[in-house]
């Protein structure tokens, strides 16, 4: 049977939670932070850039040691980088519950036993099967109306090899695309369902806490810290672009899945360790779990998220990568500029 199917337990089924209310949350932490991170850099022994785009591994620090200062600094690397990675940590599941409060109001996912986290396991099977749910890059429940923002998970085991997470960065998948496509796309909304991943839960042998629901956000949609513009697309759950016809749609859909499907030079390859965290930002980042290849049984995370706010878009307060550059080049050069004018002021 197909695991989308509507079978007689899935029109039976009631779910026990109702539905989630739009909330506005505290503000995100990361603008609390002192812009040059110096409490949080001063700390660690070495800060590697893993590749251009996306992803920062941070060596020689503790999350279980940070405070409140390092923190937020943590968060705004997070959001500047997409993904933060560190190795070898010791903090507790407690622990790691109390950070992710330190952040926001936590968030559960709709198929999350535990109120605090989700168990992360491994994942078998051949993601070019039907049906293969979860193998797809995404952004974790983005069908909500405040879905995560920033996102922990720590692997506790893992296999000798396979496993890995790839994260690709959406500011970057933006940045991107011509001037003139970035335009087109600029005010568009994607209706991103929980339909599919319910009934495969259902069907799989689960019991989804809520029941699926349906929500439009904005495609490109402003990054609250950064104020950069992102490609908020998620080939998992979303199925139609509202404004569009539905040829116009499909197409435009199976174009994006392709632009990110090709974008290697625009994500990162983490494999992981027991003990390893990768903590990433689920408003800029989509990622998948590569799965099958590996004994299952030996891969386990607890993974903690706090609800971000209702994904916006505001063109006047946001920019492209590409801008921001050019912006800040500019402001170096009429420095220098200045710099360099002022003996002659002097003379
Ligand atoms: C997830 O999709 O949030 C889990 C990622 C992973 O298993 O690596």
């Amino acid at each position: 049977m197909a695991l989308n199917t509507i079978t007689p337990q899935v029109l039976a089924y009631k779910p026990p939670h109702p539905k989630l209310e739009e909330f506005v949350p505290a503000r995100d932490r990361a603008l609390f932070a002192d812009p040059t991170k110096a409490a949080l850099l001063a700390e660690a022994s070495a800060i590697e850039e893993v590749t251009p785009y996306i992803g920062t591994e941070l060596k020689g620090i503790q999350l279980s040691k940070l405070t409140d200062a390092q923190k937020d600094e943590l968060a705004l690397l997070v959001a500047e980088r997409g993904v933060v990675f560190l190795r070898d940590q010791d903090i507790t599941l407690d622990q790691q519950h109390q950070l992710a409060s330190y952040y926001g109001k936590q968030d559960r996912d709709p198929h999350q036993e535990n109120p605090n986290h989700v168990t992360i396991i491994g994942r078998d099977g051949n993601i070019r099967q039907h049906d293969h749910f979860g193998g797809e890059f995404h952004a974790d429940h983005s069908f909500e109306v405040n879905p995560p923002s920033y996102t922990l998970l720590r692997m506790v085991k893992t296999p000798p090899s396979g496993g890995d997470t790839v994260f690709t960065s959406l500011s970057a998948l933006f940045d991107k695309l011509s001037p003139r496509f970035q335009k087109a796309l600029e005010g568009l909304h994607a209706r991103h369902s929980a339909d599919r991943s319910y009934l495969s839960s259902l069907n799989g042998g689960g019991h989804p806490l809520r029941a699926p629901i349906a929500t439009a956000h904005p495609l490109i949609r402003t990054h609250p810290v950064t104020g950069l513009k992102i490609l908020a697309y998620n080939p998992t759950f979303i199925d139609r672009i509202q404004e569009l016809n539905g040829q116009e749609s499909s197409h435009i859909l199976a174009f994006l899945r392709e632009h990110l499907l090709n974008a290697d030079d625009l994500g990162v390859r983490w494999k992981w360790t027991p003990g390893a965290v990768a903590f990433w930002d689920n408003r800029s980042v989509v990622h998948k779990a590569l799965p099958g290849g590996y004994d299952v049984t030996l891969r386990e995370g607890k993974r903690t998220a706090i609800f971000g706010e209702r994904p916006f878009f505001d063109p006047d307060k946001s920019e492209s990568l590409s801008q921001r550059t050019e912006r800040l080049n500019a402001g170096k050069k009429d420095t220098a500029t200045h710099v360099s004018s002022e003996p002659e002021l002097n003379n």
